[in-house]
């Protein structure tokens, strides 16, 4: 009870709850227990997989046994961050890189068929890369760069790879799908008849929340298709943790907040979590943050309505499809 209680509290502080203040209490107060569950056999793929939280929750994949197949667009990164995770793996983990640049429709496309081949069995995917830029780009798909990196390139991806989710669940269920996401998610609401950000003017942390809010919303989205299939969906932040990315997107906030942010193990803690321990295997379509499930919105006017996330799913496909004719 007393446990719960600081835990909502700095939760609705943001600021402590996000930084390691915010972890270094809850390990205190027995909430962070390192994740004990041998993943001997299972198959996981984690996105963004070279640098900071992706390649913390690989190797802490690894390191409860299963199979990690490390996707990101550069085989020269991959193959720095295979040595370090295979060097945390236990037993016969296989650890195993794939080059997909997810800003790119045809790249998800020609990688998810490559991925099926060697993986026909996915038991977990960790929807992880993600990007926050300085200026609005286009992908070589001309879309808004954020918007193919960090929803449409991990959409698409996550629907070619259902078949091999459900050969998984199948056989060892559940399977289970993580989308990584941000608290930045809180402070915009997702404009469906504006998903590439083109009529008003461009900010880099908008655009950015926006898509992880779309995150949230997909999540919400695939655990009512999913329902059926043995595949559990959950969408997670990891709280401030000092990561390249962070480093690079963010260098003002990464100097203000500096030893307060969190290390990418402990960014990535959650992540694991969700793709081992039996507890969250029982829930679909929640939102997470240091292992408790949190409120989907803090202020008016951002969150969705019944019926949003359909209609964002049909946006994406149409766009797709459109990108792709
Ligand atoms: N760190 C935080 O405090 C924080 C807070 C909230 C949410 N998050 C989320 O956590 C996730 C990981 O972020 P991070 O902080 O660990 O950042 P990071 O160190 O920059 O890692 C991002 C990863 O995404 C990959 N990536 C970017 N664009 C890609 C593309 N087009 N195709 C394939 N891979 C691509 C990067 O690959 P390259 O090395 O090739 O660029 C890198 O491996 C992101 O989704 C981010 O939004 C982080």
């Amino acid at each position: 009870m007393f446990s719960s209680a600081v835990d909502s509290l700095l939760d609705l502080t943001i600021a402590p709850g996000f930084s390691r203040v915010g972890w270094s209490a809850r390990r205190a107060l027995g909430q962070l227990e390192p994740v004990q569950v041998d993943l001997t056999g299972r198959n996981c793929v984690v996105t963004g997989a070279n640098s900071g939280i992706g390649l913390e929750a690989a190797s802490q994949l690894a390191a409860l046994g299963a199979n990690v197949v490390l996707v990101g667009r550069s085989l020269e990164r991959l193959e720095v961050a295979r040595t370090r995770v295979a060097d945390d793996a236990s037993g016969g983990a296989a650890v195993t890189t794939e080059v997909i640049d997810l800003a790119s429709l045809d790249s998800v496309r020609t990688g998810a068929s490559r991925l099926i081949a060697s993986n026909p069995e996915i038991d977990v995917l960790v929807n992880n890369a993600g990007v926050l830029l300085d200026s609005r780009q286009l992908s070589v798909d001309q879309i808004e760069l954020t918007l193919a990196t960090n929803v449409l390139g991990p959409f698409l991806l996550t629907e070619l790879l259902r078949p091999a989710l459900a050969a998984a669940a199948s056989l060892r269920p559940p399977a289970r799908i993580i989308n990584v996401s941000s608290g930045g998610m809180y402070s915009e609401a997702v404009k469906i008849d504006n998903l590439q950000y083109s009529d008003e003017k461009w900010s880099g942390s908008a655009a950015y929340a926006r898509t992880k809010r779309m995150q949230v919303m997909l999540t919400e989205y695939w655990a009512r298709q999913l329902a059926g299939q043995e595949i559990v969906v959950s969408s997670m932040h990891p709280g401030w943790a000092d990561t390249p990315g962070v480093e690079s997107s963010l260098p003002t906030f990464h100097k203000i907040v500096g030893k307060a942010l969190r290390t990418p193990a402990e960014g990535a803690d959650t992540i694991t979590w969700l793709a081992a321990a039996d507890a969250p295997a029982q829930i679909s379509g929640s939102f997470w943050h240091d292992r408790r499930q949190r409120p989907l919105n803090r202020r008016p006017g951002t969150g969705s309505t019944a019926g949003d996330d359909e209609l964002l799913a049909k946006a994406l496909s149409d766009l797709i499809a459109a990108a792709s004719a």
